[in-house]
């Protein structure tokens, strides 16, 4: 395992976390903290204020400013991100844990407040942020988001939040190519995670201070360009860690795997229920982006292609050793014996 203990020395570095009183963003403050930076913690109330400088304790240093601001507007983020540059010369980081969880209505049973609060309003705090500090860093500075895996994975009564988180996902690709390398700009996208407020006990998922880690290896590691960092475990955190710090490779990029299988007389049905039945836990694998079965156009019989994308080829790697054990299965519905998929990466 990676250690996450081991924080870079971050002294004299000017971090803002908006969103920083939450669940998450108390880890990202921590560690920030814990690396000697500069960080400023704005909230929009005196309470939350008073209530995070009680929940932090001995870990709100001098290095910690807390201010009562509202950065969730267009004018107020700007006069947030002006009032830093005027007090501490400048800002060399963000970290940007904004908004948490809404649930309980399908998307055709929400109202116009549920949609200006669960996604117009957070989503806009994103970009009043957005556009008041990111100009602003220092060259290779890191402008980090969070998000949480529901921006990939539908959740029932909870569309809202999916679809505000896919759209700062897209906001980060957009921003990254429009930079162009001058900042860098990361998206660190969540499973559940342990908290103050929530705190299952589960060894398997990531803590707000382990988030906070990696946001913290985000902003030392000056050589590593912007990234989408998924941390739906403590495994991809200490992956996370290992190549933000220099110590692996980052993971080569996508690729598509095509098989084609023929069915055996009569067990086409068959082969289609097998290969139903292991779409979810494949397409639940970490590194896996697409599971798609095809038919012939037109219908009727024929082979069937199978199209699996995946994040890297090392995934694609974890993927055929988790599925190897039901290659018999399928391998006794086919006409002739299963070839290896044929792999193929981006040319354009
Ligand atoms: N907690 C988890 O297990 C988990 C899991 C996966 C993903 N995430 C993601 O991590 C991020 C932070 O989540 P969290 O659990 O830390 O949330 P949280 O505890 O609710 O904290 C979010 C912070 O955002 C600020 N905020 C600004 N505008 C807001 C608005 N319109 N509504 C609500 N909060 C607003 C608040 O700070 P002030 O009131 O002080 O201004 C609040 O403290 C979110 O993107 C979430 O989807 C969290």
């Amino acid at each position: 395992m990676h250690n996450s203990n081991a924080l870079p020395d971050l002294s004299g570095r000017r971090v803002v976390v908006p969103g920083g009183t939450g669940a998450v963003g108390e880890g990202v403050v921590r560690s920030y903290l814990a690396a000697g930076a500069d960080v400023v913690v704005p909230t929009r109330t005196q309470e939350r204020a008073e209530e995070f400088r009680r929940v932090l304790g001995d870990a709100a240093t001098d290095h910690l400013h807390l201010v009562v601001h509202d950065y969730t507007t267009f004018a107020g983020a700007e006069q947030l991100a002006e009032e830093m540059e005027r007090r501490l010369g400048g800002v060399d980081d963000v970290v940007a844990p904004i908004g948490g969880w809404w649930a309980g209505k399908r998307l055709w049973e929400i109202d116009e407040s549920d949609w200006q609060n669960a996604f117009v309003g957070l989503a806009a705090a994103h970009v009043a942020v957005l556009r008041a500090f990111l100009p602003r860093l220092d060259a290779r500075g890191a402008y980090t988001l969070i998000v949480g895996a529901s921006a990939f994975t539908p959740v029932p009564g909870s569309g809202l939040v999916s679809m505000e988180q896919a759209a700062l996902l897209m906001m980060r690709q957009v921003v990254e190519a429009e930079v162009a390398g001058r900042q860098r700009v990361f998206a660190l996208v969540l499973g559940p995670v342990r908290t103050r407020l929530a705190d299952s006990g589960d060894p398997d998922w990531v803590s707000a201070e382990q988030v906070g880690a990696v946001a913290v290896a985000a902003s030392a590691s000056a050589a590593v360009d912007g990234l989408e960092i998924r941390l739906r475990s403590r495994a991809e955190a200490d992956e996370a860690l290992a190549v933000l710090q220099g110590d692996r490779p980052a993971r080569t990029g996508e690729v598509v795997a095509a098989s084609t299988m023929e069915p055996g007389n009569g067990r086409r049905e068959d082969l289609l229920e097998v290969l139903a039945e292991l779409a979810p836990q494949i397409r639940a694998e970490p590194g896996c982006l697409h599971y798609s079965v095809h038919r012939p156009h037109g219908g009727g019989d024929g082979p069937l292609l199978v199209i699996q994308r995946f994040a890297s080829i090392e995934a694609f790697t974890e993927h055929s050793a988790s599925v190897a054990d039901q290659i018999p299965r399928i391998a006794a519905l086919l006409a002739t014996p299963p070839m290896p998929p044929t792999l193929f990466e981006p040319v354009l």
